[in-house]
């Protein structure tokens, strides 16, 4: 029988979607409890820039956009060593399942049961190692870790705090290079005795320098898939809250983005809430500003609150000690966040780029495909329930090699092309689409959709296809640019990743329990269940399967939750044989081209985790939980390699009330310590490869 397990958090402190209040606190500025910030009918933008903005004449593109149709039982161990799974599930073996033959290789592992241990579990003959936690020393000259007598400098050559998006990039021998991003501070965790009414200068100069970047290299041993630092490297990097940046782009310059210590608009200071990301086919990383808006004071303007951004104080108060931050002293300071930033690990003197092209919302994070002819497509979801995915066509082609001539050119590739939104369709009658998750009477939640042209940027210049917006409007207030086209308003769109295997893209909804609630948007095909409390995943194939394709095929893969809940669906597969999920968030491919997702806020009584299935064959659907996170975390940035899986696990022992005092968990080093959000490698111990 499927293990039930006591609903934690249930009462005291947990949130509307899903999360610990504490994780609503620090991370998105309690985005759930605040107002829907799209509250456009989708027609609504007209006035909401006027005032914020001159206007200037605008273009409207003679683009005509056509509609296709085609187209385990836990251990409960705190240590490095963490927990396996002791035994063998056997769940409810279906008569019709294919024999163990035809599981596709990498899915070949016995799924780990649903639990709260504080700690990493994984199946049984699994062995892991936390490869880096936060604070570590990895620049020359930092020290080794004391949270008692942290320093903003100390911590600026430390590793940071709540790594997110991971990417494992090779390097030379057995060493790889390890990128992170570091979303957020949980200061109730990092400092004893925090008052968060009054932060002292040194504790927010010690979370600016545990936001933004590291890279760092990792030794892989020989036998296993175990992965240890290399400290003091000379590829090791920190980029912070702080960093300087090249704002790129077609906004790049324009008064929107000019402020009183960056008068020209093309030099930030910083990244913030790095989310997900993506590696690029020539070697750098993007990643995702996402709630960028909670670090901002005192907003006041339409635009502002389309975006989030607070009329008050901010929660960290960081305004008191930067006025950049207090949207009433310095206006534009804010419009200079919200990007997909780029960041060349293998060029420790490289300035990072923010690219402007790409739009400006809370991005998760930008994934590429390449066309037929080399150009990037990133696609990228703007986490916020009712609001929208995006992808960018590039009009450039990536030059292969590695002469620094070839890199430079790379490093513009999205500067230049056109901004999409995707608008979707249901193939089902509406009255078949009851928002109770029940399939429509064709079997699918299915359908069409269109990518709406939002702007084109040139080498000489921009222009928008959205009516009422110049194009450097579209690309600094993309949210509205979406809303004034009548995009498709999601149930909040986070990771997306294209298929390397198939090309087909997959986008993860988290959830959103508003859904339907009130003056709220109801549910429909895409979006088919009100009050969504587990999210789903949806498949989207382009037109002809080429990215630039201006229409797509879409189905959802997955409809998450208890699988003896009717309301869930798993690709067709069996749902007696499957794991049960809550919560997607990032995806990820494994080499044979299964679909790796793990999950962050899941409501079904067990820790959050990552999960492989089949995009193809027999197995198509059939979801196994690889391993669980321990109390309070994400599981966040998996890399799903041949010979380990890499998990950031982010946000342990964040859990409302606790505190360093009193932790809610003491994952990784046990009793007595810090908790400390880490990277975690898993491997098999016999050495072979993962799921084989
Ligand atoms: Fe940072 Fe959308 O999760
Ligand atoms: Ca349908
Ligand atoms: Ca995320
Ligand atoms: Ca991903």
């Amino acid at each position: 029988m499927r293990k039930l397990l006591p609903l934690i958090g249930s009462s005291s402190g947990s949130h509307p979607g899903g999360r610990s209040a504490m994780t609503c606190r620090f991370r998105c500025g309690d985005a759930c409890f605040h107002e829907v910030p799209n509250t456009s009918a989708n027609e609504y933008v007209g006035d909401v820039i006027a005032g914020a903005l001159s206007r200037r004449s605008v273009m409207r593109a003679a683009a005509v956009v056509s509609v296709v149709t085609a187209a385990g039982t836990a251990v409960n161990v705190a240590g490095a060593e963490g927990a396996e799974a002791a035994t063998a599930a056997s769940r409810h073996p279906h008569p019709s399942r294919p024999s163990h033959s035809s599981v596709p290789r990498g899915l070949r592992f016995t799924p780990v049961e649903p639990n709260t241990a504080d700690a990493v579990t994984v199946p049984g003959g699994y062995g892991q190692n936390v490869v880096i936690r936060w604070g570590e020393p990895i620049l020359r000259g930092a020290p080794a870790f004391d949270p008692e007598k942290q320093t903003a400098a100390a911590q600026a050559g430390q590793f940071g705090y709540n790594n997110d998006f991971l990417s494992l990039l090779p390097l030379h021998g057995n060493q790889k290079l390890l990128v992170a991003n570091h979303e957020y501070t949980d200061e109730i965790l990092m400092f004893r005795g925090y008052d968060a009414a009054n932060p002292t200068r040194e504790q927010v100069e010690i979370a600016w320098a545990a936001h933004g970047l590291s890279a760092v290299v990792v030794e892989g041993d020989r036998r296993t898939g175990k992965l240890t630092p290399v400290p003091r490297h000379p590829l090791n990097r920190r980029v912070t809250a702080t960093t300087e940046f090249r704002i790129t782009g077609p906004a790049a310059g324009s008064d929107l983005l000019k402020t009183s210590t960056d008068p020209t608009g093309r030099k930030a200071f910083g990244t913030l809430n790095n989310c997900a990301g993506g590696t690029t086919p020539w070697g750098t990383i993007l990643s995702g500003e996402e709630n960028f808006n909670q670090y901002f004071a005192n907003a006041s303007r339409a635009t502002d609150k389309r975006y989030g951004i607070g009329t008050g104080a901010s929660e960290r108060k960081w305004e008191r000690f930067d006025k950049r931050f207090d949207v009433a002293q310095e206006p534009n300071e804010v419009h200079r966040f919200g990007y997909v930033v780029e960041f060349d690990p293998y060029d420790p003197s490289s300035t990072p780029r923010k690219h402007t092209a790409l739009g400006r919302f809370k991005h998760e994070g930008a994934t590429i495909r390449l066309t037929s002819d080399g150009r990037p497509v990133a696609y990228s979801g703007d986490d916020e329930r009712f609001d929208y995915f995006y992808k960018f066509v590039s009009s450039k082609r990536m030059r292969h090699g590695d002469s620094r001539s070839a890199r430079e050119h790379n490093l513009t590739l999205l500067d230049e092309g056109t901004l999409y939104v995707a608008k979707l369709t249901g193939d089902s009658p509406a009255i078949e689409i009851d928002g109770s998750g029940k399939l429509p009477a064709d079997g699918e939640f299915d359908g069409s959709g269109t990518w709406i042209p939002l702007a084109t940027a040139t080498a000489k210049g921009a222009v928008s296809h959205v009516e009422g917006m110049t194009a450097e409007e579209v690309f600094v207030f993309t949210r509205l640019a979406g809303d004034k086209v009548g995009a498709t308003k999601m149930d909040r769109p986070e990771d997306i990743e294209p298929n390397p295997k198939t090309g087909k893209v997959y986008v993860a909804l988290t959830n959103n329990t508003n859904r339907g609630v009130g003056t709220n948007a109801k549910a429909d095909e895409p979006n088919p269940r009100n009050a969504n409390k587990h999210g789903h995943v949806l498949e989207l194939t382009e037109r002809w399967n080429r990215p630039e394709s201006t229409s797509f095929a879409w189905l959802l893969f997955l409809v998450a939750g208890d699988p003896d809940d009717p309301a869930t669906y798993f690709a067709g597969f069996p749902k007696d044989s499957v794991s049960q999920i809550s919560c997607p968030d990032n995806v990820a491919f494994d080499p044979h081209g299964n679909l790796w997702i793990s999950t962050d806020g899941a409501q079904l009584g067990s820790h959050d985790g990552l999960f492989g299935v089949a995009t193809q064959g027999p197995r198509r659907g059939e979801l196994k939980q690889f391993l669980t996170v321990p109390k309070g975390a994400e599981t966040c940035g998996p890399v799903i390699g041949e010979r380990q899986v890499l998990v950031a696990v982010q946000h342990p022992g964040e859990i409302t009330g606790a505190t360093v005092e009193a932790p809610a968990s003491t994952w990784p080093d046990g009793p007595g310590t810090y908790v400390r959000p880490a990277v975690v490698a898993v491997w098999r111990k016999d050495g072979c490869d993962i799921g084989s």
